[in-house]
């Protein structure tokens, strides 16, 4: 039988390994006591290696969840950040000192009671009235510093900075990010979605709101939460201290998607910044070679234009995301699939089976004009 199953140590779960067939798997075997010792006895070591082989399994799991890309609030890249997590090492430190104290105690005073078999002293009422008194007062000074530590924390987070030169609007969706660079000029303005650009030491402003129901904005490497309101502006500042491309997530359930609404935000030292913004800035380039010519075509005539914005051509709906400049964008779908010609492809043909319930409507396109489209979607750098 154990020959049979070998689940766990070569990661499959009840993998059938042997040519025995279903029948011979199920057949009743002989249950006498000595067997079923020797069986257990056998089985025991494979049980350990199984748990092992778990337990391995586990912790190369959590690795590859931390790994690629940063998505933590105990990793602070930002001021914002490092206060919040400052705060939460604090609280975890207490919460684990009461914990040892408290358990500390209780093992002493069993160990104590045990030894003393005894009646219990004649002021043994007033000494535990003297003792919970104690921990009552321990208990709501430690509650007041946690208070105290906690509006100062929402103090220091909250406030906008005085000087910011960059102002960035994130509108809500479901299931995407808007994101509106502001400017006092309308050439200087521009609109992407689903990874927002900031240059690394300065604070930016984000002005959130929501077109649909509520979200919540969180890249947790660099600032705490903060809901999208429909009908209400909330802004939040955060800075990036160091370079690097940092994963947020909408952390407020907001429909069936709610898990596939991520975003990015890529930190680039300021000179790579500003060359950034300022290509983000421009119209999108007509199309030159002619498959992408039928292509952009294609985009015009068929239903992408109702939805989709290409600057610079007759699209200019903003019922879905910006596609100025999608081919520089890393992901699609919001942060669902990585920014590939096939991950396009798969996403245009069928949008419903990668997330349903998005308002994008599968497209029925035949292999040349899809083909044609994705030349054209590939130019939009
Ligand atoms: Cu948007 Cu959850």
């Amino acid at each position: 039988m154990q020959r049979v199953w070998s689940g766990g140590a070569d990661g499959a779960a009840g993998r059938v390994t042997s040519s025995a067939s279903p029948a011979a798997v199920h057949q009743p075997r002989s249950t006498s006591p000595s067997r079923l010792i020797s069986r257990a006895r056998s089985a025991a070591p494979h049980q350990q290696r199984r748990t092992g082989c778990t337990a391995l399994a586990c912790a190369l799991l959590l690795t590859a969840c931390r790994g690629a890309l940063n998505q933590s609030a105990l990793e602070p890249k930002g001021p914002q950040a490092a206060r919040t997590a400052g705060l939460w090492w604090f609280a975890l430190g207490v919460a684990a000192l009461v914990y040892v104290a408290t358990v500390g105690t209780l093992a002493w005073a069993l160990w104590r009671a045990r030894r003393r078999r005894t009646e219990p002293p004649p002021d043994g009422e007033r000494r535990m009235t003297r003792a919970v008194a104690t921990s009552i007062g321990v208990t709501v000074a430690l509650l007041l510093v946690f208070l105290g530590y906690d509006l100062a924390v929402g103090r220091a987070t909250s406030g906008a900075p005085v000087r910011s030169p960059l102002t960035i609007e994130v509108v809500g969706h479901q299931w995407w990010w808007e994101i509106h660079y502001a400017d006092p000029t309308p050439q200087g303005r521009f609109t992407t979605a689903n990874e927002i650009h900031v240059p690394v030491g300065q604070p930016v402003v984000l002005v959130l709101t929501a077109d649909d129901v509520i979200h919540s904005f969180w890249v947790p490497n660099l600032a705490g939460k903060k809901d999208l309101v429909p009908g209400r502006t909330q802004t939040i500042w955060l800075q990036a201290d160091t370079a690097g491309v940092y994963r947020g997530q909408c952390a407020e359930f907001c429909g069936y998607q709610h898990a596939k609404m991520g975003l990015r935000v890529v930190a680039d030292p300021p000179a790579e910044y500003a060359r950034w913004a300022a290509a983000a800035k421009q119209p999108a380039a007509a199309p030159t070679d002619p498959v992408a010519r039928r292509g952009q075509d294609v985009f015009l005539s068929r239903t992408c234009a109702m939805c989709h914005a290409v600057a610079g051509t007759p699209a200019g709906s903003h019922a879905g995301p910006d596609l100025t400049h999608l081919a520089s964008r890393s992901t699609i779908a919001a942060g669902t699939l990585p920014n590939t010609r096939g991950a396009l492809a798969g996403w245009i043909v069928d949008p419903q089976q990668v997330k349903p319930g998005a308002r994008m409507p599968p497209n029925a396109l035949s292999p040349s004009d899809l083909e044609a489209l994705l030349t054209y979607l590939e130019t939009l750098r």
